[in-house]
């Protein structure tokens, strides 16, 4: 059953455009100066399909969502895909549960900001995070205890090689920290069109989350607005608002390693924030803390630096080469492997270089 507030909350407006040589500097929450040799923007899953009849897909292409994980070191000599699809609409619901289907161009805070407006529950810890609907099965996006994985329902997307229509269980989407099918197997192979959520009508909190609770205490009543509210004050006080100073959030993932190598860590210095994972034998580290305790935090090299108030976020300070901040981020992972042992992979997706 289509209906509802949710359908008439976006005018759909079609819009297809194929650029030659476009600039993304504005397209990555990084800022960095970069050109795609073409750029193909869609706002219908039919216009990809379409294209994908008429066209032979290039050997390099990108497909882009809000650019918040792209670190560009150089032009991208490719095809840029850029599936600007909107829309959120109530799919279906059921007697605990409204079925949410948002276009992967939808900006994933409006979607977070709707869905507390309806007083929809379980993506309230996942307030203000940057990027777009699209990338968030890709990803598996977190914050304050909570995963994208918890509340995706469907994946809905088109096969590049066939122009297809396909569709994942969030089984399918074999989710795992920061991690997903379509960053492994599937990688590239397919353009995510619309996510479904699958959202409470009778929310249960998630307060565990660090001074998470605290907040919500100081704002007054446990409710999903205040949660809400709450995770955007945590996180506007930690994190640079890359409209201001460039930034693409964690630049690392947090390292999960042996347990035994974890144990020497949190034996010989005090306070180490540590977290269990489901796997068995493994721990999972803060990168952030790693990255401070080398006294990276608050560095500055020209126009790259990190971030004073949280060491995982690498920054552009303006006018910053991809390959800068690149720079940056090897002498960071050298310098950790050095002191601890322990290997930080990025979470941002380098392009070019
Ligand atoms: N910490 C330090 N120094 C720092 C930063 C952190 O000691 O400079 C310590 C903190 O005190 C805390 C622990 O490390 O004990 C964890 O810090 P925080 O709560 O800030 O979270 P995080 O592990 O650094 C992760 C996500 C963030 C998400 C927050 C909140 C990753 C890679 N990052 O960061 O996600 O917002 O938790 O849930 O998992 C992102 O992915 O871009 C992102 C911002």
């Amino acid at each position: 059953m289509y209906f509802s507030i949710f359908a008439c909350l976006f005018i759909l407006k079609k819009m297809i455009r194929l650029l030659n040589n476009y600039e993304l500097t504005t397209y990555n929450t990084f800022g960095l100066r970069a050109y795609a040799k073409r750029f193909f923007e869609f706002t219908e899953s039919e216009e990809l399909s379409i294209f994908l009849q008429r066209e032979k897909l290039p050997e390099k292409y990108l497909i882009m969502g809000g650019g918040s994980n792209l670190l560009f070191q150089s032009d991208f000599d490719g095809l840029v895909i850029f599936p600007n699809i909107p829309g959120v609409v109530e799919e279906h619901e059921d007697r605990s549960f409204t079925y949410l289907e948002a276009g992967a161009g939808v900006e994933w805070d409006e979607l977070v900001r709707l869905s507390v407006h309806y007083g929809l529950g379980g993506l309230e810890n996942l307030s203000l995070i940057p990027g777009k609907v699209g990338a968030s099965p890709v990803q598996n996006i977190g914050a304050y205890g909570v995963e994208a994985k918890d509340r995706i329902h469907l994946v809905r997307a088109i096969d590049l090689a066939t122009g297809q229509r396909l569709e994942f269980t969030n089984e399918q989407c074999r989710f795992a920290y920061r991690d997903s099918v379509f960053k492994n197997e599937l990688k590239n192979k397919l353009v995510v069109t619309s996510v479904v959520f699958k959202l409470d009508k009778f929310p249960e909190f998630k307060l565990e989350y660090g001074a998470l609770k605290q907040e919500v205490e100081r704002l007054g009543e446990v409710n999903l607005v205040n949660i809400r509210q709450a995770v955007i004050n945590i996180r506007e006080s930690k994190l640079p608002d890359p409209q201001k100073l460039g930034n693409a959030g964690s630049f690392f993932k947090n390292p999960v390693i042996d347990a035994h190598v974890a144990q020497q860590i949190i034996d010989n210095y005090e306070r180490v924030p540590h977290y269990q994972t489901p796997d068995e034998g493994k721990i999972k580290l803060a990168a952030g803390w790693l990255i401070e305790q080398c006294g990276w935090k608050g560095y500055r090299d020209g126009n790259v630096g990190v971030h004073a108030d949280q060491a995982l976020v690498l920054v552009n300070y303006g006018g910053a080469k991809g390959s800068e901040l690149v720079q940056l981020a090897n002498k960071i992972q050298t310098s950790v492997f050095d002191k601890f042992g322990v290997k930080l992979m990025p979470e941002v997706n380098i392009i070019g270089g």
